[in-house]
């Protein structure tokens, strides 16, 4: 089955990048807030990844009626009490480099053995269906935190984040062995099963 239109509510480009790929086979005309001419500055403050997913869903879906997605990520390092958490993007300053960002998650962990060095990347996915009924998802990465930054594929955090299973970073893995095993593979999958029993149900 194939779905003819889904709004992504998001502004980044690196995002929409991975969703296009993890929902190829699924609907080939997945539109930013951007392509759509919908402006919007949303003001994610809510407390958990799954409120800032549905507020940004929400703002889109007010506005268009359409079937619309979001999401919202973030990276939680265990050694320093779950930073920088829902505040991954802001961490630092929105505009401040991710090589400077990681730099600073590497000093902070200074001195912290490999054993301590745990983290997981952590997705909420949110589907608005034309109905306006609700959905949102969760998907998980485990890891732990490097000592340097490596490889050049992904963006954000990828490049200090080392998934066990390969002891690479995310960041020195292909786009489809990082989607299948990531936080927004996983939870866009949830919510992908979730559109195909909507589109099943009477209720579309
Ligand atoms: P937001 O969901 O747009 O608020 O931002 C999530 C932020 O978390 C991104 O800007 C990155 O800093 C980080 N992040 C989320 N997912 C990933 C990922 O797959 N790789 C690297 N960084 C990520």
């Amino acid at each position: 089955m194939k779905i003819e239109k889904i709004i992504f509510a998001t502004g980044n480009n690196d995002k929409m990048t991975e969703i296009k790929e993890i929902l190829r086979d699924f609907c080939d005309n997945i539109v930013s807030m951007k392509d759509e001419g919908i402006d919007a500055d949303i003001v994610e403050d809510g407390e958990t990844f799954e409120e800032n997913a549905l507020i940004k869903a929400r703002s889109v879906w007010k506005q268009t009626g359409q079937l619309v997605i979001s999401d919202d990520s973030g990276l939680e390092v265990d050694a320093l009490g779950g930073e920088p958490g829902i505040y991954s993007s802001r961490y630092m300053g929105e505009d401040t480099s991710y090589h400077v960002k990681n730099k600073s998650i590497i000093d902070r962990l200074e001195g912290v053995p490999d054993e301590k060095r745990t983290a997981r990347f952590v997705c909420a996915a949110a589907v608005i269906f034309p109905d306006g009924s609700e959905k949102v998802l969760r998907g998980v990465m485990e890891g732990r935190i490097g000592y340097e930054e490596k490889g050049s594929n992904g963006f954000g955090y990828d490049p200090i984040f080392i998934l066990p299973e390969f002891e690479k970073t995310t960041a020195e893995l292909s786009p489809e062995v990082k989607n299948s095993r990531s936080h927004r593979g996983a939870a866009l999958r949830a919510v992908r099963a979730e559109i195909e029993a909507y589109a099943n149900s009477d209720s579309k």
